[in-house]
């Protein structure tokens, strides 16, 4: 995924760009560049022709902020920026966006993939075009100058016609300086409305402080934005009417409020996720999940269930398998949505799909969603990002509204799932007779409780910061869980390993005698999930097989646990719950052992190596 910026109006656009560029570093930040177009009067002199001015850098942001204090642009009011995270073509500067063709006239910068860039790329060599970089977006801004015949949005409407793939595009051209072109074929791109200045970006954190009247592009459209007005049409020309959105939160939603790292406030934001998600849906003890889109007789015409995710999300995923089967009794299939789009899945119009993305824009999810519409199947998101492209293809919506995830692994907005999915297990379970009424009004009381005992668990960060730290120099992790936690263990892995970088895996405990046992010495850690259930005595053995082998045990359990010290090394507690819903309780101590244990190794627990926040190519 890559970050879009760019800039029309009466102001200085080089640091409207560089600042809006660092609100979108968590969409990648690999290389990045700022071009702008310098014109307009030079002193009362005979003003200057219109030139384009380019400043681009590999690495962070830092770095183009570094070479842009050595080579300042000249005055300019219009430009494009682009933070990257390389699909196509190494990380380095010369591969690095903004993009122009080979008069150096034109440029462009992309989020998204070209799939036929090759054969036109080819194509456009073999007609005298000089392509400089390895990258597919290149080839757009050669397109663009061959369709030019004196109308800047007839070259790009052409060009854009001969593209396969999904494209979130900003265009300028010094030929034409009062003009800055937007449009989008499957990669968010909005459009934002100042006075007498207007913004597209690839998100909304990258415009905030400039205006929250935001215009979401859709799919084929096309914006032409000039300083004091925006035309909006689809490709084939078509005026649109667009609908303008008014942002409801804050610039300091964006900002890390005074904390280390946009992980740990986002970790500390959960409390205040989860109440709001039980104020808004649980109505005393009815279910309220509006956007659902499911009349009472669809939902009682359900017969099976497919949950399809990516990462952290199918990990929720897999929580809500065991929950929803439970309460229901309706079954459920959990697949990994890069698994999902080829297996040739039985789904049929009795099915109802469920496709978990915080973004809504990852690429394997979206494949997914339109193979099984293409089977029948009735698609729900649950997503964090309103107006993402995941949410125009479902059916129906359920927002987490868990506001800006902001680092890179996810926290919030996965606590946030798993307690969607437990809203929805809920809802279904009233038309079923699966569990007793009265069982099912304690789940709801104890669902209730939850984010107090959230803020419970954060009393005692410090302890767990400790435990993290005394066991931050092990090579290697395993994560062990059972029924509704083994889930939860992979989740855990998940988490140290993509911020820690150290191996982690997580397993089924009771598979740990099938293979994992080879693994345990006094060199490795474990974390068991144990806390009160019907599986609390086959984890303890577990702990003493792992304990007999000199293997060093972290333990989750459940308060008030004293005979669990003597089967580990450390034990974190958690409140005591409802068995159900320990994966909500679970995921925090496991978040901060995880973030602790990567602070301590000096890791960029915001944006790790080699990870965008949103995966939105295959
Ligand atoms: C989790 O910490 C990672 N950031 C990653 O696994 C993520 O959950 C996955 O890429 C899915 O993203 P989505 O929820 O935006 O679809």
């Amino acid at each position: 995924m890559c970050g879009i910026i760019g800039y029309i109006g009466e102001k200085q656009a080089a640091p409207i760009l560089i600042d809006g560029l660092k609100k979108l570093e968590y969409r990648g930040y690999d290389s990045s560049g700022v071009g702008v177009i310098s014109s307009g009067p030079n002193g009362g002199m005979r003003p200057v022709p219109s030139k384009v001015i380019l400043r681009k850098s590999h690495g962070k942001i830092q770095n183009l902020e570094e070479l842009i204090k050595s080579r300042p642009f000249p005055e300019s009011c219009i430009g494009i920026s682009h933070t990257r995270w390389a699909t196509h073509g190494a990380p380095n500067r010369v591969n690095a966006h903004p993009h122009s063709d080979c008069e150096g006239k034109i440029l462009i910068v992309h989020n998204g993939i070209i799939e036929n860039y090759e054969p036109l790329r080819d194509a456009l060599r073999k007609r005298g075009h000089r392509i400089v970089s390895d990258t597919d977006t290149e080839v757009v801004a050669h397109l663009i100058e061959e369709n030019n015949r004196g109308d800047l949005v007839q070259a790009v409407q052409k060009a854009i016609k001969q593209l396969d793939g999904a494209f979130a595009l900003a265009i300028i051209s010094s030929d034409y300086p009062d003009t800055l072109i937007a449009a989008r074929v499957g990669s968010p791109l909005i459009i934002g409305l100042g006075k007498n200045e207007n913004f597209v970006a690839s998100d909304v954190p990258a415009i905030l402080e400039h205006t929250k009247k935001i215009i979401y592009l859709k799919d084929q459209q096309m914006a032409v934005l000039k300083k004091d007005s925006v035309r909006v049409f689809w490709f084939g020309g078509k005026a649109v009417k667009p609908k303008v959105d008014v942002v409801k939160f804050h610039m300091d939603a964006v900002q890390k409020q005074g904390y280390a790292h946009f992980m740990l406030k986002e970790i500390h934001e959960q409390p205040d996720v989860l109440a709001q998600m039980i104020k808004s849906r649980l109505k005393g003890n009815q279910v309220i999940l509006d956007g659902f889109g499911l009349t009472e007789a669809q939902l009682k015409g359900i017969k099976n269930i497919a949950l399809i995710a990516c990462g952290t999300a199918y990990h929720a995923g897999l929580v809500g398998r065991y929950v929803i089967e439970k309460l229901t009794g309706i079954p459920v299939m959990v697949d990994a949505a890069s698994e999902f789009r080829y297996r040739d899945p039985i789904v049929d119009k009795s099915t109802l799909i469920v496709a978990i993305s915080q973004s809504g824009e990852t690429a394997d999810t979206l494949a997914a969603v339109r193979e099984a519409k293409s089977k029948g199947g009735k698609v729900i998101a649950i997503c964090n990002v309103v107006g993402s492209s995941l949410t125009r293809e479902a059916d129906g919506v359920l927002y987490t509204h868990a506001g800006p995830e902001i680092g890179v692994a996810s926290t919030k907005a996965y606590v946030a799932q798993i307690a969607m999915l437990y809203l929805m297990a809920l809802k279904l379970s009233a038309h079923r007779k699966k569990i007793a009424a009265r069982a099912r009004l304690r789940i709801i009381r104890d669902f209730k409780r939850v984010p107090a005992l959230y803020k419970d668990i954060l009393k005692h960060k410090n302890a767990i910061a400790v435990i993290a730290r005394k066991n931050s120099h092990f090579g290697c992790f395993l994560f062990l869980g059972r029924n509704v936690n083994y889930p939860s263990a992979l989740e855990g892995a998940l988490k140290l390993k993509e911020i820690s970088y150290i191996p982690a895996e997580g397993y089924p405990a009771g598979e740990m005698k099938h293979g994992p046992i080879a693994l345990i010495d006094e060199y490795r850690a474990v974390v068991c999930i144990a806390p009160q259930s019907e599986v609390y005595e086959k984890m303890i053995s577990n702990m003493q097989e792992i304990r007999a082998r000199k293997g060093k045990i972290i333990a989750i359990a459940t308060e008030g646990d004293q005979a669990i010290k003597a089967h580990a090394n450390h034990v974190v507690y958690i409140p005591k719950t409802n068995s159900l819903l320990t994966p909500l309780l679970v995921a925090l101590p496991l978040q901060l052992i995880a973030y602790y244990i990567a602070v301590q190794l000096g890791c960029d627990v915001d944006q790790p190596r080699n990870l965008a926040k949103s995966v939105t190519v295959e």
